[in-house]
């Protein structure tokens, strides 16, 4: 009765723990060689606590019901040195306890170090450079190239080339921010005023969710992005594409939305390349119809969630900096074909 009264929590807390082992923004889902290495030394943790916690309940539940009575301390000793017995064999106990505690806790360390090495110090001629910086609540993400005048820039969607090292170097517009994409590897800071830089790496083609993991004000949740890895010549083909600047706008009600988006405040914040918007307060937005999201993750890319992102980005992201944009019924429609032509 008292083992099933045990089991039950603890088969619950496996359930809830394999619940959490697989899909995007699980470190137990890894999608590269780093987030693999992290993966092995967790499961090997989990293994030796689960293994401990066996140990130890078993000799709790033997002490309660399988052990001998012992005599009670008003009874005198039936044989002669019988106290002296019964201590020895509580200190060999104890001895035993603390060694086997202390090799499974320097065991534990030397292969959190060994993982430390394999994961930190690995990849340090990463052929991809890119840089991200944190700000309330958006990532800017810029490829660098020798010559400037080649940087693509992008927001909240991060693209990488399968099966090479990627170093992503962090930094901070305003307060501290964290870059973490579990599938991929552990998570770093963005801090104002210094730039630290994480290596990661995609085994195969897919997308992963990232997350800020540093409490950064009042959107701190709605700070995502979504990391794409590529094979080697899509990515190739991806950054051309996207170093591209705008195509003019095609049909009358783009070319119409463009007037709008030139005249009213979104060029104030936003830069499209090719057109006179070339503000940076917000996000880049010469090819947001091709992102997956809006608003760092908020709300998937769909005409209507634009629309209301536009009218009121204060009632989806309450503090947000964007201000409202009230237009009338064919100023936005107008400025919706132009957005969606922005591939
Ligand atoms: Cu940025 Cu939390």
């Amino acid at each position: 009765m008292a083992s099933t009264v045990l089991l039950l929590p603890l088969l619950l807390l496996l359930v809830l723990l394999v619940t959490g082992c697989s899909g995007s923004q699980s470190a137990l889902d890894p999608g590269g060689p780093y987030a693999d290495a992290i993966a092995r030394h967790w499961w090997t943790m989990f293994g030796l606590g689960a293994a401990v916690l066996a140990v130890v309940i078993s000799l709790f539940v033997y002490s309660i019901v399988g052990a001998k009575r012992t005599r009670p301390p008003d009874e005198p000793p039936v044989h002669a040195g019988e106290d002296d017995v019964t201590a020895s064999a509580k200190l060999r106990a104890v001895s035993i306890g603390v060694g086997v505690t202390a090799v499974i806790l320097v065991g534990v360390m030397i292969q959190a170090l060994l993982v430390a090495r394999e994961t930190y110090a690995a990849g340090s001629d990463p052929r991809v450079d890119v840089e991200v910086t944190g700000y309330q609540w958006w990532w800017e993400v810029r490829y660098l190239d020798p010559d400037p005048s080649r940087h693509v820039v992008s927001a909240n969607e991060l693209h990488i080339p399968t099966g090479q090292p990627v170093r992503v170097r962090l930094r901070a517009s305003d307060v501290i921010h964290s870059f973490w994409v579990p599938n991929l590897k552990g998570k770093i800071d963005l801090v104002p005023g210094r730039e630290n830089e994480i290596v990661i790496q995609a085994d195969a083609p897919g997308r992963w969710r990232g997350q800020c993991a540093e409490y950064c004000g009042l959107q701190h949740a709605r700070m995502a992005f979504v990391v794409v890895a590529h094979a080697p010549e899509d990515f190739v083909a991806w950054r051309d594409r996207e170093r591209q600047p705008a195509s003019p706008p095609v049909d009358s009600l783009a070319r119409a939305g463009e007037q709008v988006f030139l005249t009213r405040q979104c060029a104030l914040c936003h830069s499209v390349r090719g057109t006179m918007a070339r503000a940076s307060t917000g996000p880049d937005l010469t090819h947001l119809a091709s992102r997956l999201t809006l608003a760092a993750g908020t709300l998937p890319n769909l005409r209507g969630h634009l629309a209301g992102w536009i009218l009121n980005p204060q009632s989806i992201k309450p503090g947000t900096f964007m201000p409202p944009t009230p237009l009338a019924s064919d100023a936005l429609q107008a400025l919706l074909a132009y957005l969606e032509s922005l591939q």
